[in-house]
């Protein structure tokens, strides 16, 4: 290496260049946390499109660099999808904890990657308490144990491979099929396919008028696999359904499962955090009888991305999904070696996701989070009351989380789809609100996520205005 590679690496490296840019860094994110929770005029999504975005970041690196970081980072920011933002009500993702964010770049700094215990020691016992902890919210006991994954989709292949597994023992020549709602997040179905289960391997179970599970036709979906030569493994129930927010009826499915001998895996990677309260904890009962359980921390833990839970009511369960051999890694079997957590995840290497939530538990305590619960879920009623009482909205269905989907509308509209999916584009394109759609079967939907702890009445009630303001415009 010449003298000035290494004066070029050190550059890189020197511990007070990271000084001086960190704390203007910090500078930067306090003042951008400061305005975008007072909701004032910064738009919410500044929106740019696609193509304009990717010239505007183009890859004409030089060999010399000399970019400064903070005038990238206050572009980053202003470019961003404020999710602090108080007219954020979007997507199921928080504008996250500030300490959260903190920790992740600690993490990031440490690089302790986890999946074997002398490569992140403490992030190894954090990841166990965590786990404890949100096991014995649930209502688990002492046997049960998991792991944290990278995002709920992985967290249900996960939980779904160890059914297989576990089911595999029982019925080692059967095809496998997997019962599950037409409400289930895509990541079920996505899972199922990996696993390589096929069309003839989902067998889809119908919602009622409130997007529950069907909890009285199990029986049939049961018999109609069957009669396909498949052997069902699994039920996978929703609590909450991403779409409406629906809870399924867990104490019926659960009883369904133990009756036929299936394994039940809930889906609670948005709703599960409702164990916290408890005034919401009822909408869970029946999840302890579940043999697997995904919860997303990055939903309704106000965490950042990504740290999702799969939880295993027999703790044993956790090390069947992969069970494989490396030497250069694991010295024994999984069970015999908790402290090894790569043997019960797909990731080689596992980002210490545990910091933040171990740490906003032990800065804030575990109030907090039954509170946000609380806020969240009684403001998105607040919210359904808002729009029953306004003649032309029409709410979908009573919320049960703080998932909230209605439509604009009016009288004579003859495209009410083509109507709700206009006024979004204009509100996001505009800056005002960051608002989804989902297609129901009623049709296509407005939907908000109540899940910015700064949002307020008086944001709804000017959502429902805009929202008039658009319709009325582009009808
Ligand atoms: C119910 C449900 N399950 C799973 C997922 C997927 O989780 P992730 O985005 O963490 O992969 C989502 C995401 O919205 C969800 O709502």
């Amino acid at each position: 290496m010449t003298d000035d590679s290494k004066s070029h690496i050190r550059n890189a490296f020197d511990p007070e260049r990271f000084r001086e840019t960190g704390h203007v860094l910090i500078d930067q994110m306090a003042d951008y946390l400061t305005e975008a929770l007072q909701g004032g005029p910064m738009p919410v999504l500044p929106w740019i499109e696609p193509d304009a975005m990717a010239a505007a970041w183009p890859a004409d690196f030089s060999p010399e660099g000399g970019e400064v970081l903070n005038t990238l980072m206050a572009r980053i920011i202003r470019e961003a999808n404020h999710l602090h933002h108080p007219r954020y009500i979007g997507h199921q993702v928080p504008g996250p904890l500030p300490v959260a964010a903190l920790c992740d770049m600690v993490a990031s700094f440490l690089n302790n990657g986890m999946a074997v215990y002398e490569m992140g020691m403490s992030g190894t016992a954090m990841e166990r308490s965590v786990i404890r902890w949100m096991a014995r919210s649930l209502g688990f006991g002492e046997p049960a144990d998991g792991v944290l994954t990278s995002g709920g989709s992985v967290g249900n292949l996960t939980g779904l491979l160890a059914a297989r597994q576990a089911q595999a023992e029982r019925f080692p020549d059967a095809l496998p099929a997997v019962l599950v709602s037409d409400q289930a997040h895509y990541s079920v179905l996505r899972a199922a396919r990996i696993m390589g289960l096929g069309r003839e391997g989902v067998e889809t179970v119908p919602s009622d008028a409130g997007f529950h599970m069907r909890a009285d036709l199990l029986g049939e979906c049961l018999k109609r696999a069957e009669a396909r030569g498949r052997k069902v493994i699994a039920v996978v129930a929703s609590a909450c359904s991403t779409a409406a927010g629906a809870y399924d009826p867990l104490e019926r499915v659960a009883e369904f499962c133990e009756q036929n001998g299936l394994w039940l895996h809930v889906d609670a990677a948005h709703g599960g955090a409702a164990c916290l309260s408890e005034r919401y904890r009822p909408l869970l009962k029946g999840i302890e009888r579940a043999d697997s359980v995904v919860w997303d921390a990055h939903k309704m833990l106000l965490m950042p991305a990504l740290v999702s839970s799969v939880i295993f009511r027999n703790g044993l369960h956790s090390y069947i999904a992969f069970e494989d051999k490396a030497s250069y890694l694991f010295e024994r079997a999984g069970q015999e070696e908790w402290f090894n957590l790569g043997h019960r995840t797909i990731e080689c290497t596992k980002w210490m996701s545990c910091l933040k939530v171990y740490a906003a538990l032990r800065c804030f305590g575990t109030r907090l989070f039954g509170e946000y619960i609380e806020y969240s879920y009684d403001l998105a009623r607040r919210f359904a009351e808002m729009l029953r009482a306004e003649p032309d909205f029409e709410l979908a269905t009573e919320p049960e989380s703080n998932i909230v989907c209605f439509r604009y509308l009016p009288e004579g509209v003859t495209h009410p789809d083509a109507l709700q999916a206009a006024i979004r584009k204009r509100l996001i394109s505009d800056g005002s609100f960051y608002i989804v759609q989902t297609q129901l079967r009623t049709g296509l939907h407005l939907r908000t996520t109540i899940i910015n702890p700064y949002t307020e009445e008086g944001h709804l009630r000017g959502l429902l205005e805009a929202v008039r303001a658009a319709g009325n415009a582009l009808r």
